[in-house]
């Protein structure tokens, strides 16, 4: 076995509130609250295990479709947590960023992403991802109109497309793709998450709800990875 495979960019669906909520018997919204305090957690060990770049799923495009409650009750707790923590984790060196489409985000979540972006903008301890409004298919789709217009512009030839380039244009363009994927919650699908981004990663599922994922969940993840052998297409012998 080749040495430890390193650990940069950790990609997490943080899925299971509802259901831990329905266990006790609360409303969606108390298992959505919970989630946050995980993902407080979460965001603290990632930083001190080293991680460099951490990516969590919030929000896909396809929960636009659920109840309007919940998604207002969600779309307050995003106000709420940015209002709350956006200080702290700059005091902590993190640099916040949110990924996703925002034209259906309300006038007063859009503005505190933008100051809580702008706040944060200078930090490097850990990068933090919030995918919101975020599906996989919109993003391939956002990096072609990207290059489509790159071309009709003559900023670019079409002969120069190629993979490398093309990922640039991805809402995660200047960052590596994730070594690990890790998704609560028991189900084994990625849900329109970094579709291009995940080809090489790392996948680990685990049946723990997202409130109840701490940082002895988080080592457990890490520790699974840690044995695994990143081959990418090539023989164990060449990567020995
Ligand atoms: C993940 O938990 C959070 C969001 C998708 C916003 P869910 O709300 O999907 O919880 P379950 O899967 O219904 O338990
Ligand atoms: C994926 O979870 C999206 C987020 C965690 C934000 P879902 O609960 O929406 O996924 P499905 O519907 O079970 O595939
Ligand atoms: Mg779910």
């Amino acid at each position: 076995m080749s040495s430890k495979p390193a650990l940069a960019h950790v990609a997490i669906i943080m899925d299971g509130n509802g259901r831990w909520a329905k266990q006790r018997k609360l409303p969606r919204t108390a298992g959505h609250k919970q989630g946050i305090k995980a993902t407080r957690e979460i965001v603290e060990a990632s930083a001190e295990a080293g991680v460099k770049y951490l990516t969590l799923f919030a929000f896909s495009s396809e929960n636009w479709k659920r109840p309007k409650a919940e998604i207002s009750a969600l779309m307050n707790l995003f106000i709420q947590s940015l209002q709350n923590e956006a200080q702290s984790l700059h005091e902590k060196g993190v640099r916040l960023k949110f990924l996703g489409h925002r034209n259906a985000f309300s006038d007063g979540l859009c503005q505190q992403i933008e100051l809580a972006e702008e706040l944060t903008c200078r930090n490097d301890k850990l990068f933090l991802n919030i995918a919101a409004g975020y599906g996989g298919r919109w993003d391939i789709l956002q990096a072609v109109n990207h290059v489509i217009q790159d071309v009709l512009h003559d900023r670019l030839a079409a002969s120069d497309i190629n993979e490398d380039l093309f990922e640039k244009r991805l809402v995660t363009g200047d960052i590596p793709a994730p070594d690990l994927f890790i998704r609560t919650g028991g189900e084994q699908r990625i849900s329109n998450f970094l579709l291009w981004q995940l080809a090489y990663t790392e996948l680990y599922f685990c049946d723990t709800l997202w409130p109840d994922f701490d940082t002895d969940e988080l080592k457990k993840a890490f520790e699974s990875y840690r044995v695994r052998q990143r081959r990418f297409g090539l023989i164990q012998e060449q990567i020995a």
